[in-house]
């Protein structure tokens, strides 16, 4: 009796796959294949950025976090990281160039310091070896800190209690905590917590309606086109150097008005003329203007413009929007503990 009702039951079902379930598998095997293809090249997001020379400790990226927001050891004291790198506005300011102590221009446009410490180098020219050489050269580094000498910083972190305190938390066996290299090491030791997880990881780990239609299209075009050959890493980015114009001089693409010849400042190579490191494209759309030279404001052209110059490719307008939508899935969420603005140390 009961053995043709499930018969029945079993012909429903298939019946249901036939109508439904098909066309849903065929879809998912896209999402599948892209997610594989993706992770190959780009994926997966780590926590932190660690460093065997610097490990990250709590009491370092907390002293670290309150040195970020720190003017008093600028020579106008009007300066800290914080000023030209805003958390809210994704650790970049928006000019074109960076403004310094007493109002200096910096030679480039300053990138985000969320998920820096990953690359091989940090700056466009790659004239800084990690993030706690950035954060150590920067205080004497004349259009930043400005201040005269690693001692004067010194003394003006020694002067107050609190500092000391923290210093010496942070690194307990030192008989002198508080130096310009534990200033970095802390600071450094933050950078190195500033992971932003965004869209693109939701989409890699498997949840498939992380990213919308247009970003999946655009992620394929990303690679198809070549994009990843530079930019790649969990980070998308940051792993390489690269002439900028292998196709044409990027300054007649850009509008450059002043020509920088990159890495070759570093290495006096003729190899390395207007070689500049491949920079990250985490939060890239959160982060304009762009170009070492912050001459491009829109998104769209400077994604056209690396199709032209890095590629020899004119990309159409609808595939350079699906890259820019996938460049969105890009942008991440800033924790809510590095929002928060810590209190800094006052004189007794
Ligand atoms: C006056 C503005 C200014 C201040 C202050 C400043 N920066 Fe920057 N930062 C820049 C600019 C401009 C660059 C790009 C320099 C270059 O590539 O030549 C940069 C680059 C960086 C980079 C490299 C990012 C990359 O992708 O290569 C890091 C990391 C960084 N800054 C962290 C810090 C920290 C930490 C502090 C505080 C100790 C700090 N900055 C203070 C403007 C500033
Ligand atoms: C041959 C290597 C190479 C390829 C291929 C390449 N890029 Fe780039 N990309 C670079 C370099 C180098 C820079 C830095 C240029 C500069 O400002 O000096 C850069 C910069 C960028 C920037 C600006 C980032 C910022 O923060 O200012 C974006 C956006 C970008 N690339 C997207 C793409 C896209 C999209 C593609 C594919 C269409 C692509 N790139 C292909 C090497 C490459």
């Amino acid at each position: 009796m009961r053995a043709p009702l499930l018969r029945e039951k079993k012909s429903w079902f298939l019946l249901f796959i036939l109508l439904f379930a098909v066309p849903v598998t065929a879809f998912t095997a896209d999402d599948e294949a892209l997610i594989t293809r993706a992770s190959q090249v780009l994926g997966p997001l780590p926590a932190s950025m660690p460093s065997a020379e610097n490990p990250i400790t709590p009491e370092k990226v907390t002293l670290g976090k309150i040195l970020f927001y720190e003017p008093r050891i600028s020579v106008d004291g009007t300066v800290s990281c914080s000023k030209c790198h805003p958390i809210p506005l994704y650790a970049a300011d928006g000019l074109r160039k960076s403004i310094g102590h007493n109002c200096t221009e910096n030679p480039r446009n300053d990138p985000t310091v969320f998920n820096a410490a990953s690359q091989i180098s940090e700056h466009w020219i790659g004239n800084r070896t990690s993030v706690e050489d950035q954060a150590k050269q920067s205080v004497i580094g004349p259009p930043a800190f400005g201040m005269p000498s690693y001692e004067s910083v010194e003394k003006v972190l020694r002067s107050y209690a609190q500092y000391q305190a923290l210093f010496k938390a942070a690194f307990p066996s030192d008989k002198e905590p508080v130096t310009v290299d534990n200033f970095a090491k802390a600071v450094g030791a933050f950078e190195r917590t500033l992971v932003t997880h965004a869209p693109l990881d939701a989409f890699l780990k498997g949840n498939k309606d992380a990213i919308t239609a247009q970003q999946k299209k655009g992620l394929a075009a990303f690679m198809d086109q070549g994009c990843v050959g530079c930019h790649f890493s969990p980070f998308v980015g940051g792993q390489m150097y690269q002439k900028f114009g292998l196709f044409a001089p990027y300054w007649e693409y850009t509008k450059s008005k002043k020509v920088d010849e990159g890495r070759f400042a570093v290495t006096k190579s003729e190899n390395d003329k207007y070689v500049f490191k491949v920079p990250v494209l985490r939060n890239v759309a959160m982060t304009r203007p762009y170009f070492h030279d912050g001459s491009v404001d829109k998104l769209e052209e400077a994604v056209w413009i690396m199709g032209k110059i890095q590629l020899g490719k004119d990309l159409p307008k609808e595939q350079v929007q699906d890259i820019v939508a996938f460049l969105h899935a890009l942008t991440g969420k800033i924790p809510e503990d590095v929002m928060t603005v810590p209190l800094l140390p006052s004189l007794e």
